[in-house]
């Protein structure tokens, strides 16, 4: 049987991981004082939340966004906005223990900023995701600026159709762990046919089509899935922006690689300068 996703083994914090937060925090440093500079309400969707913090301490992403969001410099010019912190985590365990580490961080920052309100969901993102979207629907409403964070430990469970969707449906940026080492080392083995449909929106075929089979693979399958998010968001901002190598037990691993997507909000520019 595989290792439940609350595994403490699982919660190590390498330094890949540490380079993702950082990243993420970039964006955030720059992209919160932009929406809130015109827009009322600001969503963060962190669609694979994770238990919000790792053994050696450091904090897991919905911690990372929520301290950047309340330390940040100009916090106090976004006191008239409304920040919401949609935290979705489909084990139990995990969501659990998200929920006590921000009720932790809400003790340390007291009195808590009653516009920055963070909603941990024991959900599945896809779930989630595609009933926020019909929810929209139906109220034929747009969605609020949203920041969506979609980091798995694998490449199941962010179909590329979703994703697509929920780029299209308002003014949102999605920042993706794209896990192209996994894609690389899985995308042939029988029986995940299914996954990599689900991950790319194409056949393995098609994923491979293109590829002469002797040049870098992980270069093609970040090609292949930057260029699915461009065709099927409709956004021409999609850009792979990282790959990060990291040791393993066997060797140099090309671990994750992090890929970000926008629609017209001049965030990467402010995370650029
Ligand atoms: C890589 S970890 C997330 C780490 C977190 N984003 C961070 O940086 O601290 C992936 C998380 O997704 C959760 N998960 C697995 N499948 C999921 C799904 N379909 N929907 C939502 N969460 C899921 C796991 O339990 C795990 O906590």
């Amino acid at each position: 049987m595989g290792r439940s996703d609350a595994d403490p083994s699982k919660w190590d914090c390498p330094p890949h991981t540490k380079a993702k937060h950082d990243m993420l925090a970039s964006y955030l440093n720059g992209w919160f004082p932009i929406l809130a500079s015109w827009n009322g309400r600001v969503l963060y969707f962190d669609g694979f939340a994770g238990r919000g913090r790792y053994t050696d301490g450091s904090e897991g992403s919905p911690l990372v966004a929520l301290r950047h969001l309340v330390e940040h410099r100009a916090f106090s010019q976004m006191r008239h906005r409304e920040f919401v912190f949609y935290l979705v985590e489909a084990n139990k365990d995990n969501a659990a223990s998200l929920d006590r580490e921000i009720a932790a961080l809400k003790a340390e920052k007291a009195p808590w900023p009653d516009n920055v309100k963070p909603i941990v969901i024991n959900e599945k993102f896809d779930v989630q995701a595609t009933a926020m979207i019909e929810r929209l629907r139906e109220q034929k409403r747009r969605m609020a600026p949203t920041f969506a964070f979609v980091d798995p430990f694998g490449y199941s469970g962010l179909p590329m159709d979703l994703l697509a969707e929920l780029l299209n449906y308002g003014r949102s940026e999605v920042f993706v762990n794209f896990m192209v080492g996994h894609v690389q080392r899985f995308i042939e083995r029988v029986g995940q046919e299914r996954a990599m449909r689900d991950l790319f929106g194409l056949s393995v075929e098609e994923v491979l089509d293109g590829y002469d089979g002797t040049g870098d693979r992980i270069a093609h399958l970040k090609t292949v899935y930057e260029r699915q998010l461009q065709k099927k968001a409709g956004f021409p901002y999609v850009r792979i922006q990282l790959g990060v190598a990291v040791w393993g037990n066997h060797g140099p691993v090309v671990n994750s690689c992090l890929s970000t997507s926008r629609a017209s909000m001049p965030c990467l520019a402010a995370v650029d300068r």
